[in-house]
């Protein structure tokens, strides 16, 4: 369609028609035209997949059957993998699923920066380093809109907690802003060309994200020049005003009263008042159905041949299996404990309620009804077959107090009450959840523990090899509420410990969205695996790792620290703050803080083993135009797979500005590459640094500057493992 086609149409539009585009009809539906062929826009959650339907206009399952869907590995698995293909099978898996299911929006990927651990959401963002993100979300975002569904970046921006997430105040310095918590997004606009942008609940400096002038109009469409659909968070909108002026294309919310929101009725009155200058407001309003129309051409809703879309076939499974395989990250195997040999072990324990615990349905809006889940204990049964006892043993109680958000009676929905106070009334700016864990809870819990505990004990004394899954559920993995610590809950640190006495031995393994706090054990443990929340084929691909059917390959992709305390949103900025929280530690985020301030850490950004051995050697870089406004460096080495078994590296390349003229971090991950070597292969690498992989944001110029000088670059397999170093130098 030509854009006099869509001007066209936007002339034949009345106030009330384009009004009704752009703002809900239903929980995730706006109106659309009939007379004049324009569909209304159908979005739907989430990052994970693609969520069940809702009734319209209340929160309660419609109950179909055919809203079962695939279970994609969550983001942080996602990003765990470093492997820019599988970003795109899982992008277009959830794009194909999403037109299969006649949605025009997928309310995904979510990128905010891991600033804490305790953020409940960490699970479903691609952790610490916008150079990882931006790498990881563009396939993402290309896989999803390939299948003529637009893909919905989220949430922008600085959406780092969601301890007063309706309304905390966020203030945080322009360079800080500029280089950790905007480049995902602006990467998703300028090189993944996303066509939706979701506003974030919060404040930045004083202002609602989701009519913020500078975030949405100066930088998403002036700098960046997004040419898409800007959208609210569910009831993020809080100004009829502001939502007109400021660059918001789409109000949705949680509420069913959908003409009293911001951007309906309200707005017509404010016109028709002459609250507004009419022209102006006339004219904001174009530009917003302009960017509604202009999206929706582009998805062939308008005309044209539209992709239909489909479900999860043969090759999505494998897509996913292969996704859950690469994003387990193996962290310690000192012994070399694993894999374990199927064929020795006639009786295996497995302990741990994670084990035997589906995640799909919690976690908040990224909740999904999947076609299945295999968990851990149904994966290594389906490895080892009838050849092998597996006895399991939950070992510590978890009182399952019910996923709210999944629940469909409406006033338990949690997603209906997200907006609302103890008292029911909607309020902005909720109190972090009072601790409803009653002491009758408490008891019982205690009691229960120690009884599974024994009971595990006793079981690990005759079997042949102890398995251990734990870590965290969508208790503490979730929308809506931080973490108070990273301790492991119902009371694993006392298991683990005790069972390690009996079993040194003992695999641990962990699964969880986010770092915990491992240190009760961590000295005692040989054989320790993390995976993630990973998907439909999780627990199967687990299994494959444990018993070596799949050497790993995961790498954090962000720093696991000893303890929260560590972290620098604690130690040096403000969490959870108050009203307002203030990003003291500035451009010192994740290893960015651990590195320049040697912290130590549990395990470093990029760390991840395997069950071969990697040597890399050789770094040595050419600049290709010398000067300032170099053009880039292209950085070569070798590499060598030096173990007996095929598997794969992920080679990062760190920058370090020698004599820098600014506060800099240590050093900062501008490359990366994963490497599949077979046993025995050497291979030559060659990667590109661009001019960005040298630069910092200038506060007084706005914008980003290299400086002349020497730069460092290092070789490395995690962010504290340095391997090989060059060094080279830009000339004024
Ligand atoms: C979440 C968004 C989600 C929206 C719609 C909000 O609570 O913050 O990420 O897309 O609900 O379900």
């Amino acid at each position: 369609m030509t854009k006099d086609k869509i001007e066209k149409l936007i002339s034949q539009l009345t106030l009330q028609e384009k009004v009704g585009m752009i703002h809900g009809n239903g929980f995730f539906v706006t109106k659309g035209v009939e007379r004049l062929g324009i569909p209304p826009f159908r979005t739907s959650d989430g990052p994970r997949g693609v969520r069940k339907d809702f009734e319209n206009d209340a929160w309660k399952d419609i109950g179909l059957s055919y809203d079962y869907v695939s279970y994609l590995p969550c983001n942080s698995a996602l990003a765990a993998t470093w492997n820019r293909a599988l970003s795109h099978a899982a992008g277009k898996l959830l794009g194909k699923e999403a037109r299969g299911r006649g949605k025009d929006m997928i309310l995904a990927p979510g990128i905010n920066i891991m600033r804490t651990p305790l953020c409940g959401r960490s699970f479903e963002y691609m952790g610490e380093d916008p150079y990882l993100v931006s790498e990881m979300v563009v396939p993402l975002i290309q896989g999803i809109e390939e299948n003529d569904v637009a893909a919905c970046v989220k949430h922008f921006a600085v959406n780092n907690q969601e301890t007063r997430r309706l309304d905390v105040d966020v203030d945080v310095s322009e360079r800080a802003l500029r280089e950790i918590y905007l480049p995902g997004f602006e990467a998703a606009v300028r090189r993944g060309k996303v066509k939706g942008v979701m506003g974030a609940y919060n404040k930045l400096r004083g202002t609602h994200c989701c009519h913020h002038d500078y975030l949405l109009n100066e930088i998403l469409r002036k700098e960046w020049g997004f040419a898409g659909i800007t959208i609210s968070d569910w009831g993020g909108v809080h100004d009829t005003g502001e939502a007109l002026m400021n660059g918001l294309d789409m109000e949705m919310s949680v509420t069913s009263d959908f003409d009293a929101y911001y951007m309906a009725e309200p707005l017509i009155r404010m016109i028709e008042d002459g609250e507004v200058d009419r022209k102006k407001a006339l004219a904001k309003i174009d530009e917003k159905v302009r960017h509604i129309l202009n999206v929706m051409d582009k998805l062939h809703m308008l005309g044209g041949d539209r992709c239909a879309g489909g479900y999860n076939d043969y090759e999505d499974k494998a897509a996913l299996r292969q996704a859950a395989r690469e994003s387990i990250v193996l962290l310690k195997n000192d012994r070399e404990i694993l894999p374990l040999c199927r064929k020795k072990i006639r009786k295996l324990l497995v302990v741990g309620e994670n084990a035997n615990r589906q995640h799909a349905p919690g976690g908040g809006s990224a909740e999904i009804k999947a076609l299945y889940e295999i968990t851990p204990l149904m994966g290594i049964q389906m490895l080892l077959g009838g050849n092998t006892e597996v006895v399991y043993k939950p070992g510590y109680y978890n009182e399952d107090i019910g996923n709210i958000w999944a629940d469909s009676g409406d006033s338990e929905n949690g997603q209906a009450d997200s907006l609302k106070q103890d008292d029911g009334a909607v309020q902005s700016s909720p109190e972090p959840a009072a601790d409803t864990v009653s002491e009758e809870r408490l008891r019982r819990q205690k009691e229960m523990n120690e009884r599974y505990l024994q009971d595990a004990l006793e079981a690990a004394k005759d079997a042949d090899a102890v398995i251990f899954v734990g870590g965290l559920t969508h208790d503490y993995d979730t929308e809506g509420k931080d973490r108070a610590d990273m301790k492991l809950p119902y009371g694993q640190d006392r298991l683990i410990t005790e069972l390690l006495k009996v079993r040194p031995d003992t695999v641990v393994t962990l699964v969880a969205g986010s770092p915990v706090d491992m240190s009760a054990w961590l000295d005692d443990v040989s054989a320790l695996v993390f995976s993630w929340y990973a998907g439909m084929e999780g627990g199967i691909a687990l299994a494959e790792v444990l018993f070596g059917a799949f050497n790993p390959s995961g790498h954090l992709p962000e720093t696991f620290p000893v303890s929260e305390k560590d972290c620098p949103a604690s130690a040096v900025g403000e969490f959870p703050g108050g009203d307002k929280v203030c990003y003291n530690e500035d451009i010192f985020v994740g290893y960015r803080y651990y590195d320049t301030c040697d912290v130590a850490t549990a395990f470093p950004f990029g760390y991840g083993l395997s069950y071969t051995d990697f040597v890399m050697t050789g770094i040595r870089a050419e600049v290709i135009e010398d000067t300032v406004e170099s053009k880039g460096v292209k950085v070569s080495f070798d590499i060598s797979n030096i173990g007996s078994r095929a598997g794969a590296q992920v080679a990062q390349i760190y920058v370090a500005d020698k004599y820098p003229r600014v506060k800099k971090a240590a050093k900062e991950l501008k490359a990366f590459e994963k490497i599949y070597l077979e046993a025995g292969e050497t291979r030559e690498v060659t990667l590109m640094l661009e001019r960005e992989a040298f630069t910092y944001y200038d506060e007084e110029s706005h914008s980003f500057k290299v400086d002349a000088g020497s730069y460092m670059l290092l070789l490395a397999k995690n962010a504290e493992e340095i391997v090989d170093i060059t060094e080279i130098e830009f000339e004024v």
